[in-house]
């Protein structure tokens, strides 16, 4: 979704702009230049800045899941309870 147009600035372009360690709105439009024209776009542009700051700051600060779950048999075991 195209969020500025002056621009030619996505949704996905503001996402990546966070992964990439752009903390704050400030910084988006200084990498972006997103909302620096005629202005429209900027409460779209912020509430997809703090969207994307919110769900990339929590994958960051979350536990590590593990890959197996107790209880349930992996593929090895699968396979060596057929055989
Ligand atoms: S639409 Fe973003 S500055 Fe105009």
């Amino acid at each position: 979704m195209i969020v500025c147009v002056c621009h030619r600035v996505s949704d996905r372009d503001i996402a990546r702009a966070v992964g990439e360690g752009c903390a704050s709105f400030e910084e988006l439009q200084a990498e972006l230049r997103v909302g620096t024209r005629c202005g429209a776009c900027r409460p779209c542009a912020q509430e997809t800045f703090e969207r994307q700051m919110a769900v990339q700051g929590s994958a960051a600060t979350c536990a590590p899941v593990p890959l197996v779950r107790a209880g349930v048999p992996g593929r090895a075991d699968s396979l060596a309870a057929a055989a």
